[in-house]
């Protein structure tokens, strides 16, 4: 049976007090939306529609840099009516042709799991019913809708907590948001929805009592786990939800074998991927589509985007890299910021305070101290001694520095870019390289050393009152 999935994500969400769409605040690094979403496409639904009305263009900016867009459509709800007014808009995207069920649910769900979703759906076909939604019990259902049932005990109506009276708030079951219905039913249904409620909204909710009324089944498929359907309406309720999302990440990582010192500060996006042995110290974000191998060791306070980290390499305290890729045993850091399009091949040293951009540094080859490397290549077993900086900004443009094999480039050169040096180069200290130069070659540009025997002592004759120990100001 072909499934097509509707999220519900246009509102402001008032209640974060937010110049920014709710569905654009974070979880685990990444925007609210992308989570919803996730369980939709990983039961395969096709379409799953977006609808969108608050900062539209910038829920689809976001929505479309980080998923394939061949199943993605957006609606547009320029005026937010309510969840019934807002699936009415999402169907009107829905080609006419499309004949099978529909799944709605909302954006600021994020925790909710495909498989969850497999069950009831799988439950709604087997019960046979028009409409079927997901039901949690509660001690108290807060603002949560009440689900009202008949003296059968079959669901009649779903009452939003605002609406409902005294005995039916008393109520726990609640809806959590989630609905499988046919796209014909909703075709029928979602226009015979009114908005005389205590919001003057068209509540989606009111397709449980619509179907009734015309004799037709309505499911509630209680769910035992209330944590998967959390909905997100404030500030406090992201944090919450955060926290959850952030130990379930933590606690699949430390089954498949990853060390975390201290879960309470590792902060590691749903996408990233961690093998066997890695050791996790406090204080470490890892963010984004970011690889890291087996046997890693990331000692702690480090923000990693994107990275990529092959097998038993060691960051040391204190790095910040982006977009880049680390080989196998390479050691980096303290304090060192690998921006994007760094590519270390493997067994490198980065040492303290080195920065690195567009940078690609060939296998043993090692930066230790104090060095920008930027749009840059550097061979194999080089040693790039201390304070060498690649020039590669010109003011207009950036240029590129080519490093050979096996160059010794001794400390405080600079290499005024573009320009290449050959394989097995020596660059004495404190050159400033401004030409290429070619294989094999010993380089230096220093004025020749003299030496002028008394000088100093002339010199603070010449500053009597400044002579250490003299009576110059302190
Ligand atoms: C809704 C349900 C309530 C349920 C709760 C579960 C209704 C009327 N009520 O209440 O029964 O217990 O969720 O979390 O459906 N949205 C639009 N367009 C609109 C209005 C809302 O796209 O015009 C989107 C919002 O962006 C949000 C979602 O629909 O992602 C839910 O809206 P929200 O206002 O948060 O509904 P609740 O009051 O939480
Ligand atoms: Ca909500």
């Amino acid at each position: 049976m072909p499934l097509a999935a509707i999220t519900l994500a246009a509102g402001l969400g008032t209640r974060m007090r937010s110049g920014r769409a709710k569905v654009l605040h974070e979880l685990a690094g990444e925007p609210m939306i992308f989570h919803s979403l996730r369980p939709l496409l990983a039961v395969r639904a096709n379409p799953v529609i977006v609808v969108v009305g608050h900062q539209a263009e910038q829920v689809q900016a976001v929505v479309r840099g980080a998923f394939d867009s061949a199943g993605i459509r957006f609606a547009h709800q320029d005026v937010q009516r309510g969840t019934g007014h807002a699936a009415m808009c999402a169907m009107d995207c829905l080609p006419r042709s499309f004949e099978g069920q529909v799944l709605i649910t909302y954006g600021d769900m994020p925790r909710l799991q495909p498989g969850t979703i497999s069950s009831f759906m799988r439950a709604h076909g087997e019960s046979g019913a028009a409409l079927s939604f997901i039901s949690v019990k509660l001690d108290d259902g807060g603002a949560y809708g009440r689900v009202v049932r008949d003296d059968d005990g079959q669901v009649a109506a779903i009452v939003e907590a605002r609406d409902a009276t005294p005995d039916q708030r008393a109520i726990g079951e609640i809806n959590t948001g989630v609905y499988a219905a046919s796209a014909a039913f909703l075709r029928s249904a979602l226009g015979a929805i009114g908005s005389g409620n205590a919001q003057g909204e068209y509540y989606l909710t009111d397709l449980v009592a619509i179907a009734r009324g015309r004799g037709l089944m309505v499911n509630a498929f209680v769910a035992a786990d209330f944590s998967e359907f959390a909905g997100i309406n404030s500030r406090e309720e992201l944090a919450a939800v955060n926290a959850d999302l952030r130990a379930a990440i933590n606690a699949r990582l430390m089954a498949s074998g990853v060390t975390l010192i201290d879960p309470a500060t590792a902060y590691i996006g749903e996408q990233v991927e961690i093998g066997i042995d890695t050791i996790i110290g406090p204080n470490v974000q890892i963010l984004g589509r970011s690889r890291i191998g087996c046997g890693v060791r990331i000692d702690g306070t480090a923000w990693l985007s994107d990275v990529v980290i092959g097998d038993r390499s060691h960051l040391k305290i204190g790095i910040r890299a982006e977009q880049c890729r680390i080989g196998p045993d390479c050691e980096v850091g303290p304090f060192a910021h690998l921006r994007e399009g760094t590519e270390l091949e493997g067994r490198n040293r980065i040492g303290n305070f080195v920065e690195t951009k567009k940078a690609r540094i060939g296998w043993g080859t090692k930066a230790s101290h104090l060095s920008y490397l930027g749009d840059a290549s550097v061979g194999r077993e080089t040693n790039v001694g201390c304070g060498v900086i690649t020039v590669n900004y010109d003011g207009y443009e950036k240029h590129r520095t080519e490093i050979g094999d096996r160059c010794m480039v001794g400390c405080d050169t600079q290499l005024i870019a573009p320009v290449k040096v050959g394989n097995d180069v020596y660059v004495a200290s404190g050159t400033t390289i401004l030409r290429d130069v070619p294989d094999g070659c010993l380089v230096m540009s220093h004025h020749p050393q003299r030496e002028k025997p008394g000088w100093t002592a002339n010199w603070h004759q010449r500053h009597k009152a400044n002579q250490p120990g003299g009576d110059s100001e302190s």
